[in-house]
This record gives C-alpha cells, structure tokens and sequence, in this order.
C-alpha cells in the first residue's frame, strides 16, 4: 500500500484494511505521526514521546493511552495530555478523517 502525501493530508488507507490495533506512521508537517487504531477510533499523535524524544510508536496501547516503552509515560490518545510521569507536556495531536471509507490525516 503506498502512501499518498499532499501538503493538507495524507491518505492512510482504506478502513476495512486497517484493523484494530494497526499502527503505522506517516511524514506530516514535517514531523513523524504515529497513526493508530483503539476500540474502533483512529487517532494520530506526533511519534516523539515529550519526556525525552523517543518514538511512541510500537507502544502498548490500552484505556485509550498509549504508553511509551522508554520510562512508561502515558498519553491520551484523544486530548495528547500526559496522564502519568516522567513526561508532563501533551504531544501534539493530528486529525483524523474517514471519507469515502479511506483514512486520512491531517494538521489540527
Ligand atoms: S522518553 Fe518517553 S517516558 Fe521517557
């Protein structure tokens, strides 16, 4: 599958083909986003982890946070918000669309 990219959003894929739990990332920006799929949502987050810059992507996902597999910090995939230590800044947060059955991303 490749990915579409034009400087208002990216194409993901087709819904169907995106299961639960999917995560794959994207150019957006300019910046790394983690795309992902929670209890049927799609969310999109920037890939860096605010505590010390590590990827979020392959972390455990659960209650709607992901968790950063560096030192645990959790985020909400709906607001970005840190939910627990070391990290206390949110991570910025993308939108995402469904249209026509395809998923898309783009900048808040
Ligand atoms: S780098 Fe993510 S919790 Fe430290």
């Amino acid at each position: 599958m490749s990915v579409t990219q034009n400087s208002e959003r990216v194409q993901i894929g087709p819904e169907a083909d995106l299961p639960e739990g999917f995560q794959t990332t994207v150019e957006l920006d300019g910046v790394s986003v983690l795309v992902l799929r929670h209890e049927g949502q799609f969310y999109a987050l920037r890939n860096n982890c605010t505590h010390q810059d590590y990827p979020l992507q392959g972390g455990e996902v659960s209650m709607a946070r992901i968790t950063c597999q560096k030192h645990g910090a959790k985020f909400e995939l709906a607001t970005g918000k840190a939910k627990s230590l070391p990290a206390v800044k949110p991570v910025r947060l993308f939108r995402t669309e469904v249209e026509g059955g395809m998923v898309y991303v783009s900048p808040l």
